[in-house]
């Protein structure tokens, strides 16, 4: 008998995703991910700096086999994709971070887990033997700080993700509006109990980091964070060649070139735009990767050409983890890979290391 044709809609373009996911997904949970700060204008310049590239493929290259294979702070990676940290997971399925961590070692690439996770960073990395990374929000309570950092080295992370573009938290006008803070019975795991995020009007995440956040965390406190482990440290969140520079100066091992998804400084500049000069700026002295925007293997493909050794992915995995959880989120890596690898036979760059820069020009 013919088979029937499957009454699944596929799942084509990022869009199809993300309405999919709003279906199932309550009106707060879906707001709080897809917001941007303010007006959402950094959110959507993120996006339509991609749209302003053209690439000026090769013909008549072997591109049969190709390969999408690199490093991140020495870790080998599948593919040059890795999952931004982002928070509260349970809010998109009950398989929260676990399902997310899990796709994402299927495929073999790098989880990045977020301090303000619905589940304990020891479980996340329990999940899996896969190379993880922890984010870190750096707390006014120090010696808070000090054993997070130390439980993520304990569990098994290899590196520390240390934001440094949330002093306060963006505004999120729908968050404030519908007074955003986590269902009961869903907790920021890491958290000591007496933080839990409690209903205030507003946002209770914005009170949170208001109160608890270190905003005069500064250079001169990196010493500090740095002497508390071993652990390579990667600072995610700047747009700036100086402060580029500077991070190299203070011995950082990576830069995530990134405005948070435009949920923070509304005015920031789209990441894209910020990635040459920062990749030229620093060179071999530290590894370069880039989020904010990227919804396509031909998006990855021009952060590539742009100086980003890999680029990180948020939004899109959230819409996929709330459909089926981990298989989902595996579909879609598996998806954008495959579309890298598309991109790449089709301008004549087998390996990552063909990707060159000039090989893009801004559309005239
Ligand atoms: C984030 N992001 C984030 N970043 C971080 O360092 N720690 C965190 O806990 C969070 N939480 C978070 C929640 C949600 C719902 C979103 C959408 C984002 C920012 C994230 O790591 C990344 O920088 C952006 O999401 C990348 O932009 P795109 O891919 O979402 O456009
Ligand atoms: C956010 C914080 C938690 O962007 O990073 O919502």
């Amino acid at each position: 008998m013919p088979k029937k044709p499957s009454t699944k809609a596929k799942l084509l373009s990022p869009r199809d995703w993300e309405r999919a996911a709003r279906a199932k997904l309550s009106r707060v949970a879906y707001d709080y991910f897809r917001s941007g700060a303010d007006a959402e204008r950094a959110m959507k310049r993120n996006v339509r700096a991609y749209q302003r590239w053209v690439v000026w493929y090769r013909v008549l290259v072997d591109v049969a086999t190709r390969d999408l294979g690199t490093t991140v702070l020495g870790h080998p990676v599948a593919m040059p994709i890795l999952i931004a940290p982002m928070a509260y997971q349970k809010l998109a399925h009950p398989e929260g971070e676990l399902g997310a961590a899990r796709a994402a070692a299927a495929v073999g690439t790098i989880y990045i887990a977020s301090t303000l996770a619905t589940t304990t960073l020891e479980d996340i990395a329990a999940a899996t033997p896969a190379v993880k990374l922890f984010q870190l929000y750096v707390h006014k309570d120090r010696e808070f700080t000090r054993e997070l950092i130390l439980r993520a080295k304990q569990a098994g992370y290899s590196g520390l993700v240390v934001t440094v573009d949330a002093p306060v938290l963006g505004r999120r006008l729908r968050d404030e509006r519908n007074g955003f803070a986590l269902p009961p019975g869903m907790t920021a795991a890491n958290l000591a109990s007496d933080s839990a995020l409690a209903a205030t009007e507003g946002s209770a995440l914005a009170s949170y980091v208001d109160d608890r956040h270190d905003a005069s965390f500064s250079w001169k406190d990196l010493e500090w964070l740095r002497s508390l482990s071993e652990l390579p440290v990667v600072l995610k969140g700047i747009v700036r060649v100086d402060d580029a520079r500077r991070a190299v100066g203070h011995g950082i091992d990576g830069i995530i070139v990134s405005n948070h998804g435009g949920r923070q400084l509304d005015a920031a500049p789209a990441t894209l735009d910020a990635l040459p000069g920062i990749a030229r700026a620093v060179g071999d002295d530290c590894e370069v990767y880039v989020d904010g925007g990227i919804r396509s293997g031909s998006d990855v493909f021009k952060a590539l050409a742009l100086g980003a050794r890999a680029v990180l992915v948020g939004r899109p995995v959230l819409w996929a983890l709330a459909l089926e959880g981990e298989a989902s989120v595996a579909e879609l890596l598996r998806g954008m890979a495959e579309d890298l690898s598309r991109t790449m036979a089709l301008v004549g760059t087998p390996t990552l290391a063909d990707i060159r820069r000039d090989m893009l020009t801004p559309e005239s």
